[in-house]
C-alpha cells in the first residue's frame, strides 16, 4: 500500500512556540488513527526542537543549505536537520524563489538533501495561469534541479507541483483544478522519464499544492497517479488539517 503524502507547510507561522506545540500535538494525536497517510509537518527551523516526530508523523524542514558546515551565517545544515529529527526537506518553494533562490542553488540543495538521506520535495510551478500550453518554466525548473543528480537518488525525490497563481496568498484561496493537475502530472512524469528513465520516473511521487482545503482535497487525491498534497494555510488550522487527513486516509 502506497501512503498518501500529506505535507503541512507552515511557512513563517505560527507566531509563538506555545501555539506551535498546541497545533502540532493536536495533529500528532489525530495522525495515530490514519494508517494510509504519511503526515509531514514542516515548521520554521527554530521550532523543530520543540516538536517530535512519531511513528505516524514526520518532521520536515522548509529549506536546507548545500554545505555540511562552516562560515555560512544564517544557514542550516543537513546534520543539524537530522539531529532535530527531520526526514523531509522542501526545496525551491516558490516563496523562496521569489526571494532570490536561483535554479543553481535549488540544484545544489536537491543533491545535498537526497544524498544525505532526506526525502527531497522539489517544488515547481508556473507564475501565471497559462491555459494554452504546458509551462516551460516547470520543465526548466525540473531539468535544472535534477541535473547531475544520479538515478539512485530518484527514490529520495518527490515533486510538488505548486502553480504559484493558485497559492492562497496569490489566489485568495482559489485552487487549480484536478484536471489541470492531472495533465501537469503527466507532463512532469514525461520530463522525469527523459531524465531518469521509465522505472524511476513512474515511482516518483507527484503531489499538488495551492489552496488545498478539506473541500477540494478529494479532487486532487483522486487524480490518477497523484500521491498527495502540500498544504499551506489550511494546515495551520488543526481541525481543518485533520479533516484533510481523514479524507486522505479513506482514499
Ligand atoms: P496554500 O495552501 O496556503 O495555498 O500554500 C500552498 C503552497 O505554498 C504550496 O506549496
Amino acid at each position: 500500500m502506497r501512503k498518501q503524502i500529506i505535507i503541512a507547510n507552515w511557512k513563517m507561522n505560527p507566531r509563538t512556540a506555545k501555539e506551535t506545540k498546541n497545533i502540532f500535538e493536536r495533529i500528532k494525536n489525530a495522525s495515530k488513527k490514519y494508517q494510509r497517510v504519511e503526515v509531514v509537518v514542516t515548521p520554521p527551523h527554530i521550532y523543530l526542537p520543540l516538536i517530535k516526530a512519531g511513528s505516524r508523523i514526520k518532521l520536515g524542514a522548509q529549506d536546507i543549505f548545500f554545505k555540511d558546515e562552516g562560515p555560512f551565517t544564517g544557514e542550516i545544515s543537513a546534520g543539524m536537520l537530522k539531529d532535530s529529527g527531520v526526514s523531509y526537506v522542501l526545496i525551491g518553494h516558490s516563496e523562496r524563489r521569489e526571494l532570490g533562490e536561483t535554479l543553481e542553488t535549488v540544484r545544489k540543495k536537491i543533491y545535498q538533501a537526497a544524498s544525505k538521506g532526506f526525502r527531497a520535495v522539489l517544488c515547481v510551478g508556473e507564475k501565471e495561469k497559462n491555459q494554452e500550453a504546458f509551462p516551460v518554466m516547470v520543465k526548466e525548473e525540473i531539468i535544472s534541479a535534477l541535473k547531475g543528480v544520479p538515478r539512485r537518488l530518484a527514490s529520495k525525490t518527490i515533486i510538488a507541483y505548486e502553480p504559484v497563481w493558485a497559492i492562497s496568498s496569490h489566489s485568495g484561496g482559489k485552487s487549480d483544478t484536478p484536471q489541470n493537475f492531472f495533465e501537469m502530472s503527466i507532463y512532469i512524469r514525461r520530463i522525469l522519464l527523459d531524465i531518469w528513465g521509465k522505472n524511476a520516473a513512474l515511482r516518483i511521487p507527484i503531489i499538488y499544492g495551492g489552496s488545498v482545503n478539506s473541500k477540494n482535497v478529494k479532487g486532487f487525491l483522486d487524480v490518477k497517479g497523484a500521491s498527495g498534497v502540500l498544504v499551506g494555510k489550511a494546515s495551520l488550522n488543526p481541525a481543518e488539517f485533520i479533516k484533510i487527513l481523514e479524507i486522505a486516509d479513506k482514499k
